[in-house]
């Protein structure tokens, strides 16, 4: 087994729009950062439409309920997957995290703010949408990846997203994940245009990370419940999958941030 790293890093990635392939990504980056020997919990963010449980094949057996009323720790809410990846499950109860109130969101941000000492990563599923309770969660990051398919639709909730991060939480870096492409050099041409507008109007840096492919293999891997990278291991997909892990590796964590939600910019404001 690998030694820990000295800072857990903190990836967070949102889309604004559900159904852009977010959690089919997380899910595949998680399994091969794993694979590298990087101890690595995933954060199903999603509360309502969760589905990264049911992407690895797992079935979430803890509520916010229990945790909040101290019956089990947040720590016994994690399922492992596998040596080196675990997983927190959106909860089995029907309470949204939108719908918690302020304390009870404190008091969750704290226990996820103490699970980070166990793990060298943690990637954040985020729930679609902007609701203030979900944003504070994504600000709390390391990097913040917005995953979009390069249609309207799609890039202007992406749009959206980067607007409040920055505006609100002086997040100014963003990785952009464009997929479900059916023309590489279509969307390549889309993006590059919507980087450009997006750059000069909210003064943020946009780095495009990688353009994937529609891939009908990606709903297979979601009914066996099985991580594409594990399936399909030499499939160029997977190859565009590692080099996004790589990328992301060579951006180190910043010290004295992440998953501080206490002390982050969004306090106060
Ligand atoms: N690149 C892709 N090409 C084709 N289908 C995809 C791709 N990525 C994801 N999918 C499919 O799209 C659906 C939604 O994916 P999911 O990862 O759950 O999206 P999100 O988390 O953004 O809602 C799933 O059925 C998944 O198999
Ligand atoms: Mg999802």
């Amino acid at each position: 087994m690998m030694s820990r790293d000295f800072s857990t890093k903190v990836i967070s990635f949102s889309s604004g729009k559900g159904g852009v392939g977010k959690t089919s990504l997380v899910s595949n980056l998680g399994s091969l950062w794993a694979q590298q020997g990087k101890k690595t919990l995933l954060i199903d963010g999603d509360w309502h439409l969760g589905k990264l449980g049911i992407a690895m094949g797992i079935r979430p057996q803890w509520t916010v309920e229990k945790v909040l009323s101290g019956t089990i720790t947040l720590k016994d809410a994690i399922t492992p997957i596998s040596d080196s990846l675990s997983l927190l499950a959106s909860p089995s109860g029907i309470l949204g995290f939108e719908e918690l109130d302020e304390t009870s969101r404190h008091q969750l941000f704290y226990a996820i703010e103490d699970l980070q000492n166990e793990f060298d990563l943690i990637l954040i599923d985020h729930s679609s949408g902007l609701h203030q309770g979900v944003t504070t969660f994504a600000a709390a990051a390391h990097q913040h990846v917005v995953v979009t398919t390069s249609e309207p639709t799609s890039y202007t909730d992406a749009y959206a997203v980067m607007k409040i991060l920055s505006q609100r939480y002086s997040i100014r870096e963003f990785g952009l994940v464009v997929t479900m492409s059916h023309d590489r050099a279509e969307s390549q041409r889309i993006m590059e245009r919507f980087i450009e507008i997006t750059t000069a109007q909210l003064n943020v840096k946009i780095k495009l990370l990688e353009i994937f492919p529609w891939e009908p293999k990606l709903s297979i891997s979601i009914i066996k419940q099985r991580p594409f990278i594990d399936l399909y291991p030499r499939d160029p997909f997977t190859r565009k999958l590692s080099l996004i892990c790589k990328e992301l590796d060579e951006n180190p964590a910043a010290r004295n941030h992440g998953l501080q939600f206490f002390y982050a910019p969004a306090l106060g404001r």
